[in-house]
C-alpha cells in the first residue's frame, strides 16, 4: 500500500475484533516506524504506554465513555510525552552529529525550553500528534485499522498508569482489525476555508 492509499483508507474505527492479536514482530515494526517521526531538536519526547493488562483496559474503558476500542483493540497505547525530555542528557539526541553541531544544539535546546512550561507542553503535543499519525498510517500499511482518542478522563487515566508529574497524556491510539464498516466521512470542509494565502483577512 502506498502512502496515498494509507491516508485515504485510514478511518477512525469504533469496533475492533476483540479476538485479534498482533504478533511481537508487528508491534516492533509499528514502534520502529513511529519512532522515526520527527521531533524538535530530535528530543524524541514521546512515551508509548502499552496497556496489555485486560483488567486495566476494562478500568480505563470505564473512564473513557465506555468506548469499546479501549478493551477490544489489538494494541492499545496511552500516548504520553516527557515534558523534560529536552533536559535529559540531550547529548544522546545528537551523538552522531559533528562536534560543531553538538556545540550549537545543546545550549540552543536549553534556551528554548528552560522555564518555558507552555513551550514544553506545546512540544509534547506537536511530537505526539506527528507520532500518532505515523502509527496510524503504519498500521494501515500493514493492513490494520486504528482510532485516535481523547474521549476519556485524563486525570483518572493518569492515576491508573502512574503518570509521572513531569509527563502528560496526549491521546490514546488504538490499533486492530475493524469488524464493522465505518460510516462515510461525515463532513469535510472545503480547501477554500482552511487554506489561507499569505495572511488572514482583517475583519
Ligand atoms: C485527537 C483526537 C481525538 C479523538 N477522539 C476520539 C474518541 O475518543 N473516540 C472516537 O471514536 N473517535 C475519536 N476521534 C476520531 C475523530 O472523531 C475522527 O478522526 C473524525 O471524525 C474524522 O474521521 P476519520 O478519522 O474516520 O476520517 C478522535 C480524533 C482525534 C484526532
Amino acid at each position: 500500500m502506498n502512502i496515498e492509499e494509507a491516508i485515504i483508507t485510514r478511518r477512525s474505527i469504533k469496533h475492533f475484533d476483540p479476538d485479534h492479536k498482533l504478533n511481537n514482530d508487528e508491534i516492533n515494526k509499528l514502534f520502529s516506524l513511529a519512532m522515526l517521526s520527527p521531533t524538535a531538536f530530535n528530543q524524541q519526547n514521546w512515551r508509548f504506554v502499552v496497556i496489555d493488562d485486560p483488567e486495566l483496559r476494562k478500568t480505563i474503558r470505564s473512564h473513557s465513555w465506555d468506548q469499546s476500542q479501549v478493551t477490544d483493540a489489538s494494541l492499545f497505547i496511552v500516548l504520553c510525552a516527557d515534558l523534560r525530555a529536552w533536559e535529559r542528557k540531550p547529548d544522546r539526541y545528537w551523538k552522531n552529529a559533528p562536534q560543531e553541531v553538538i556545540d550549537f544544539m545543546l545550549p540552543a535546546i536549553d534556551n528554548y525550553y528552560r522555564n518555558k512550561h507552555q513551550v514544553q507542553r506545546d512540544e509534547a503535543m506537536r511530537s505526539c500528534g506527528i507520532a500518532a499519525q505515523s502509527l496510524m498510517l503504519s498500521a494501515r500499511s500493514m493492513g490494520y485499522d486504528s482510532c485516535p482518542m481523547d474521549g476519556f478522563d485524563f486525570d483518572e487515566v493518569a492515576k491508573l498508569i502512574n503518570l509521572p508529574e513531569d509527563h502528560v497524556i496526549t491521546m490514546f491510539i488504538s490499533i486492530g482489525k475493524a469488524i464493522r464498516p465505518v460510516w462515510p466521512r461525515p463532513g469535510q470542509l472545503n480547501q477554500k476555508e482552511v487554506i489561507i494565502k499569505n495572511k488572514f483577512d482583517i475583519f
